[in-house]
């Protein structure tokens, strides 16, 4: 694979060294692209060295090879590390005064950060801010780990370790779409996977939600778009961040809102799905008067409003009475066991109330399940047989249950 390594101006990109030699060891070209203040750390010779390929920081080398576009198009993988207080400001803020500005910008590659400063700027609010909205676009951040820092100090800002590094590059190439030519085994399938949790209004500013992030839902887009299934996913209020590995993965995303609406792109898209998965957690109840204008205290005067809700249409239960032959539908349960029950036997009545050929179980409290980025399910099939139980990251488990599918198809 083409990576690019940002190597900007911090004490930690000696360690640098280190990732772009691991890297080449794995059989990657490795082009580093380093800011002018890090040649004070660790000088060009060394970087051309270890890459075999020539290093400059300068958009006027070079030129006729456009290299101040060509390095971030022609990447699968851009990683800064270590990425300073300043070059994440920088990024946020879509700076392209050197190469890797200009770099980062021409990409459409996943795009990797490992942090490396002290504490206090890690922590300080403009930091955190520059990270969230990096975040909110998808860039993925490494670290920083807590340890010693470079003066007597210690608090989290150390990079992350090199081999560390490595293993979330080779992860994060891992989830991108499968390489141009290879057949994934779900190639030749059309699947519409729903994610996230529908709000319903209350009035123009408030609703009804759940905590449900989206991460699984998308989790199983991404694993299905990987094995080469033609995907398609249908976002209720999925956390930008979360939902740009979709985009990124080239899976087309519709957004809805409500129930009402992420039924009517079901309904939509169904007819020629071969899979339907709804991990979206849908709201049971809408509520039934939606105000027009925010509901004020001044208007209420005293008298707390009472909220009328009436039932939702079961979405699921909507599209297994639609199903066209040789569709699989599958389901989701987030279920807290009450006492004297086992979450299987709470799932298999669920399994046969919504009648999908398997529901895909998992448990849920104050504390589990959600905003979370590991899970455990229990996959139910239409025998009320219990056909895996993974758990992991939810990755690992959307895999999984990519797996159970193909395996039902069969
Ligand atoms: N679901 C749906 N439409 C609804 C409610 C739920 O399609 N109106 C789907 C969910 O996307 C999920 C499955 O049904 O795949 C189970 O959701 P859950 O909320 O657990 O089911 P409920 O029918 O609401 O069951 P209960 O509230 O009794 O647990």
């Amino acid at each position: 694979m083409n990576i690019v390594v940002g190597v900007t101006g911090g004490i930690a990109a000696y360690k640098s060294v280190q990732l772009v030699r691991l890297l080449v060891q794995s059989g990657h070209e490795v082009h580093v692209v380093p800011t002018a203040d890090a040649l004070r750390f660790v000088g060009l010779p060394t970087w051309e060295a270890i890459s075999r390929h020539p290093v400059t920081t300068s958009v006027h080398d070079d030129v006729a090879s456009v290299r101040h576009v060509a390095l971030g198009q022609a990447a699968d993988l851009v990683v800064v590390a270590p990425a300073t207080a300043h070059t994440l400001a920088r990024m946020a803020a879509g700076l392209a005064d050197d190469l890797l500005g200009t770099t980062l910008l021409a990409t459409r590659a996943p795009v990797l950060v490992a942090p490396a400063m002290h504490t206090e700027m890690w922590l300080h609010a403009a930091t955190q801010a520059n990270v969230r909205a990096l975040e909110d676009r998808g860039v993925r951040v490494i670290g920083p780990e807590s340890g010693q820092l470079t003066g007597d100090d210690s608090g989290p800002g150390r990079m992350s370790e090199p081999e560390a590094i490595r293993a979330e590059i080779e992860r994060i190439l891992a989830e991108a779409a499968p390489a141009a030519g290879t057949r994934g085994d779900a190639a030749g399938l059309r699947v519409v996977v729903s994610a996230g949790g529908t709000r319903e209004p209350i009035d123009p500013v408030r609703y009804l939600g759940n905590r449900s992030s989206g991460r699984q839902g998308v989790e199983v887009a991404l694993a299905a778009a990987a094995r080469g299934a033609d995907t398609v996913l249908v976002a209720a209020n999925v956390e930008p961040g979360i939902l740009a590995a979709a985009t990124r993965a080239g899976i087309a995303v519709r957004t809805v809102g409500s129930a009402a609406e992420l039924g009517a792109a079901m309904e939509d898209l169904a007819p020629d799905a071969d899979v339907l998965v709804m991990a979206a957690a849908v709201a049971d109840y809408r509520v039934a008067n939606v105000a027009e204008r925010k509901l004020t205290k001044e208007a209420a005067a005293g008298t707390p409003p009472t909220l009328e809700l009436v039932e939702n249409a079961d979405i699921l239960v909507g599209l297994v009475a639609a199903r066209k032959p040789g569709q699989t539908i599958v389901g989701f349960a987030a279920e807290m066991p009450a006492e004297g029950e086992t979450l299987l036997e709470r799932g298999i009545r669920k399994r046969r109330r919504k009648g999908v050929d398997l529901l895909a179980v998992n448990a849920v409290g104050w504390d589990a399940g959600f905003e979370r980025p590991t899970n455990a399910l229990t996959l139910i099939d239409a025998h009320d047989a219990v056909v895996a139980e993974p758990s992991g990251t939810k990755r690992e488990t959307a895999e999984a249950l990519i797996d159970a599918i193909l395996r039902l198809r069969a």
